[in-house]
């Protein structure tokens, strides 16, 4: 949601903010802008649509700009006003000599807005973020110091913010700011970067340092303070980031996508690692600090989480209530803050969350806290807020995930809720030792077997094929493969734009059977030897009474389906209570394979972000 990017130093200014910015595109498409201090001047290019068109844009002005030396960008997903240029970032202020890239959203910038245009300011944009420009210019008119004009500013701003400033009239010297909204200074050798996430600088070092609410980094190509709003200096930790910047290339892959599901072995195998090694040993969590004690004072778990995590923490409910037994309720966490009564200090609430930064996620995690819960949080970025906010952590390792639809995250997600319901169920000693070894040795089975799955796409691709004309979808299941429902049908919508619902199968026949015909096709998810097989099989013959076209996917040994269904998709033999692991990898295929047909673009869809740092 947004992406920005600051850089004070020797090399090539606009390539340094370019790359950046392109590293953080999954952030949002909707606009991109760059302010240049070049010439003694502060020179403001935006264009509107994703990035290449800024790319184009400073190529044809590339005679204008001679040497910058240093500059701010931004990637806009448009929260207040619509995607167009006006709108887009960096925005400035009367006199046009200060430059200002924001994330997130000012709640108060209406008011502000109105005492600033009582006071002269003319304001060109709809958005929030330009409120910031004047308030700061208005603040500077007074103090002639900008640290200190930021530093009043941001005491004025309610909401979310991370903000970088720069002036005419301080050569070379970029302001951050933040609060609810991810920020670090990133440290080189006379060069010094800005940027709101990791990506937009990993490739040129590894050292940063994380701002916290309510701090404020002065940042310099040779220096870097960082204070507190009322201007006392903070020693800050410079921590080591632990990604590479191979991660941020596609590898001759088509599509991030198709890469970040070919890793998902690998990705699994990083998971277990150092967790789950033996099967006759316990699973190793080090970082849950949950204990007997407190795991017989719990009366309930609560998993809050949106999107693509919220349907891992469906599997993840299903798993902690069978392997440990204890209840567990899922909320998507926009919804879990007006629910007053649910949570207090013997509720666990677990956070699940790809980036760590949703800021839905973030506001019910934080709310929790305040009932004395404890909080764990499984999350891929161990260095985001949530994690800093987690008195528990799960990091589940999947590496940087670039598409902005999820894949690998919700993988590893779903490993992480195995081995933490395991690690309960030992804790409790709920399962039978050797039910105990058998998943443990099912489970240490699954990256090879899903290597099985990548090895023959052509199955899917075919099925993809065939059905990319179709306009709607239902995908259904029971028990825990209703999430791998959730999941899959979420995919196809989110980077084919085809309406497909996930839905459990004994509710079909309570509604939406009204809606089959030949022209909705029903993909089940059932796999034999489980609980559900048969009855999922039963309301597939109904779907095929009312004319649907019908899709399974099984596993390789059922035999005896084809002739119920038009097209059998199969993952190799695994129990039904292991399976989602397996059950999601062909159906992100065949969301990508339709897309791709479809010609959509598959890693940056429209009007979604990887990120969404607002409620
Ligand atoms: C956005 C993304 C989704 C993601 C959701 C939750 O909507 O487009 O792919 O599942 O946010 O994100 P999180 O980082 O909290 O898992």
């Amino acid at each position: 949601m947004c992406g920005i990017v600051g850089y004070a130093g020797k090399r090539d200014v606009v390539s340094v903010l370019f790359k950046g910015l392109t590293n953080l595109e999954y952030r949002g498409y909707d606009s991109a802008g760059m302010a240049l201090r070049d010439d003694g001047e502060i020179k403001i290019y935006k264009t509107l649509g994703k990035l290449i068109n800024l790319k184009n844009e400073l190529e044809l002005k590339k005679n204008e700009i001679h040497h910058p030396t240093s500059g701010i960008g931004h990637i806009r997903w448009a929260t207040h006003g619509s995607p167009s240029l006006v709108n887009a970032h960096p925005h400035t202020c009367n006199c046009g000599k200060l430059a200002i890239v924001h994330n997130g959203i000012i709640e108060n910038y209406k008011e502000l807005r109105e005492e600033l245009i009582k006071k002269g300011c003319t304001f060109k944009s709809q958005t929030d973020t330009e409120t910031i420009a004047h308030l700061v210019a208005n603040e500077y008119s007074i103090t002639k110091n900008l640290e200190e004009a930021v530093r009043n500013s941001v005491k004025k701003l309610q909401g979310a913010y991370a903000v970088c400033v720069m002036h005419k009239d301080v050569p070379d010297v970029i302001i951050g700011a933040r609060k609810h909204a991810p920020m670090l200074v990133a440290i080189g050798e006379d060069e010094n970067f800005i940027a709101s996430d990791t990506p937009a600088i990993i490739e040129y070092t590894k050292k940063a340092i994380y701002l916290d609410d309510n701090e404020i980094a002065v940042v310099t190509k040779n220096s870097v303070k960082i204070t507190d709003t009322e201007g006392n200096e903070i020693k800050k930790n410079i921590e080591i980031l632990p990604f590479e910047p191979a991660a941020l290339s596609k590898q001759g892959y088509k599509h991030f996508m198709l890469k970040e599901i070919h890793e998902q072995p690998d990705v699994i195998r990083n998971v277990l690692n150092g967790k789950l090694f033996d099967i006759d040993a316990p699973v190793i969590l080090n970082e849950v600090k949950i204990d007997a004690d407190t795991l017989k004072k719990l009366n309930k778990i609560k998993i809050i989480a949106c999107g693509t995590s919220l349907h891992a923490a469906l599997a993840g409910k299903y798993l902690i209530e069978d392997f440990a037994g204890i209840s567990v309720e899922v909320e998507a966490s926009s919804e879990y803050i007006y629910r007053k009564t649910t949570t207090d200090a013997s509720t666990l609430v677990i956070g699940v969350s790809q980036s760590g930064e949703t800021a839905d996620t973030i506001t019910a995690i934080k709310q929790a806290k305040s009932k004395n819960s404890h909080v764990l949080i499984i999350t891929n970025r161990p260095d985001s807020n949530m994690a800093r906010l987690a008195d528990s952590l799960i990091p589940v390792n999947a590496g940087i995930e670039v598409s902005v639809a999820a894949t690998k995250s919700y993988t590893a997600q779903l490993i992480s809720f195995y081995l933490l319901a395991i690690h309960f169920a030992e804790i409790k000693n709920t399962l039978d030792s050797e039910f105990l070894k058998h998943l443990k040795h099912e489970l240490i089975q699954i990256p090879s077997k899903i290597e099985t799955i990548l090895s023959d796409l052509k199955p899917i691709k075919e099925c993809a094929k065939k059905f990319s004309s179709y306009k709607n979808f239902i995908y259904i299941s029971r028990g825990i493969n209703l999430a791998t429902a959730y999941e899959g049908a979420l995919k196809l919508k989110e980077i084919s734009y085809i309406n497909a619902t996930g839905y459990p199968a004994g509710e079909l026949k309570h509604g939406p059977i009204a809606m089959l015909d030949e022209t909705m096709p029903v993909l089940a998810i059932l796999i034999p030897g489980g609980i559900t097989y048969e009855k999922i099989l039963s309301n597939c013959e109904e779907a095929k009474a009312r004319n649907a076209k019908l899709i399974a996917l099984t596993s390789s040994d059922d035999t005896n389906i084809d002739s119920i269904f038009d097209i059998v998709l199969r993952i190799p033999k695994v129990p039904e209570i292991l399976s989602p692991a397996m059950t999601c990898v062909p159906l992100q295929l065949l969301a990508y394979f339709i897309a791709e047909y479809l010609g959509k673009d598959v890693d940056q869809p429209r009007n979604l972000a990887k990120s969404v740092t607002v409620e």
